[in-house]
């Protein structure tokens, strides 16, 4: 288990400036945020600083602006935003170092926040450079990162700070940290994985990772039409990587040496046509697929034989859809699995922990998100995580 500082380890902050890296690259159209979870998430870290008294500094990153200052990423968008979940004022100061900071720190009373601008407008953000690092540091008492989902970047402000600056685990980093040890790192056992999504290509990684982790790697999404594929099974024109099948073939030798079982569905929803609730739709067994009709969700019964790998197992990592469930009826499959994980997880058989871009909108839509026993934040830092990979930002809290 990593160990690190946390809040707990801060005494006497009142007064004393606290850098705090947050994640606020939050989804915005025409100017207003739609999304307010990774606000929600730092909250707690942000309101128990001002409460004990520091001056507590906002840094993020917002979009990826590379090095110049695009005012359509201005940070000072996400302040109302800000304000309204943390309930407080919150300064905007333009900068990230020097004597603007400075300045701002002066007018700050203890206990009051500030957000510091798009870390990403400055070029040695990204490059972690140590010049850089050093002008932001100067201002600051301790640094806090409290932004898991930007760990999986070795930049100044999500890994340099930590190592000039005494560093603390933010509480949604401690909590995610603490529910991916649980999922992955020292689990009870057996550990089933759910993967899916459309491509094999983009998470080829994570899957030749976790049949080494897990006990049952249950594949759904587009990225099964590929192992089906490799399989020898006919798929007719469904979204599939064929020129994959060798590293199919691996992935799955792989999971026999591990003594992963790997589940793929026997039963599917197919059209042929991808529209909401097309007239072609069948259900069918994956030997008759016919050559003009696609996969597009896996079918209720083999829905149910999943449900039943998921009743012996008392671990779960969640990443990806199971069909193509923005479009009913091929959330069909998504839905019901995630249900029955959230009723495991209710009656306490199951830990359950979910993560990555599409996944958290595949839970909400479900109305299961509440019921898992962690749902993470983070995206592309999710997915790194379970290719196995050291999380840099990560690793320079650790002591
Ligand atoms: C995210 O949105 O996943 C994080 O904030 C990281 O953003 P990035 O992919 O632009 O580094």
């Amino acid at each position: 288990m990593t160990k690190f500082r946390t809040l707990d380890d801060l005494t006497d902050i009142s007064g004393k400036v606290a850098l705090v890296r947050v994640d606020l690259n939050l989804p915005m159209q025409e100017g207003t945020v739609t999304d307010l979870t990774r606000v929600h998430a730092s909250a707690p870290t942000i309101l128990e600083l001002a409460d004990k008294g520091a001056k507590v500094l906002l840094l993020a990153h917002f979009g990826r602006p590379k090095g110049e200052r695009v005012s359509t990423q201005s940070l000072s968008m996400v302040v109302a935003a800000v304000q309204g979940v943390l309930g407080r004022e919150v300064m905007f100061v333009p900068e990230i170092a020097g004597p603007v900071v400075a300045q701002s720190i002066g007018i700050l009373r203890a206990g009051d926040i500030a957000i510091l601008e798009n870390t990403r407008f400055w070029k040695g953000e990204e490059k972690n450079d140590p010049e850089l690092v050093k002008a932001i540091a100067a201002i600051a008492d301790f640094y806090v990162n409290d932004a898991f989902s930007a760990a999986h970047r070795a930049h100044a402000t999500t890994e340099g700070l930590a190592h000039v600056l005494p560093a603390y685990a933010g509480r949604s980093m401690e909590a995610e940290l603490k529910a991916l040890e649980a999922a992955l790192g020292n689990p009870a056992r057996p550990v089933a994985a759910v993967v899916g999504g459309a491509k094999v290509s983009s998470k080829l990684d994570v899957l030749q990772h976790l049949v080494t982790q897990v006990d049952h790697l249950i594949i759904g999404g587009g990225m099964a039409n590929t192992f089906l594929a490799a399989r020898g099974i006919d798929v007719g024109k469904s979204l599939c990587e064929h020129d994959l099948a060798a590293t199919v073939e691996e992935i799955m030798a792989a999971a026999d040496t591990a003594g992963c079982t790997v589940h793929l569905p026997y039963e599917v929803v197919v059209s042929k046509e991808f529209a909401a609730n097309p007239p072609s739709l069948r259900v069918c067994n994956v030997h008759e697929v016919a050559a003009d009709e696609m996969i597009l969700d896996v079918g209720a019964s083999a829905v149910e034989a999943l449900a039943d790998v998921l009743k012996t197992c008392r671990t779960l990592v969640w990443n990806g859809p199971m069909g193509a469930f923005e479009t009913v009826p091929f959330d069909a499959a998504t839905v019901a699995l995630a249900k029955i994980a959230a009723a495991l997880t209710r009656e306490g058989s199951l830990v359950s922990v979910a993560g990555g871009g599409d996944t958290v909108a595949a839970l909400n839509h479900a109305g299961v998100a509440g019921d898992f026993t962690y749902i993470s934040t983070a995206g592309g830092a999710f997915l790194e995580w379970i290719e196995g990979r050291e999380l840099p930002g990560v690793v320079a809290l650790t002591i």
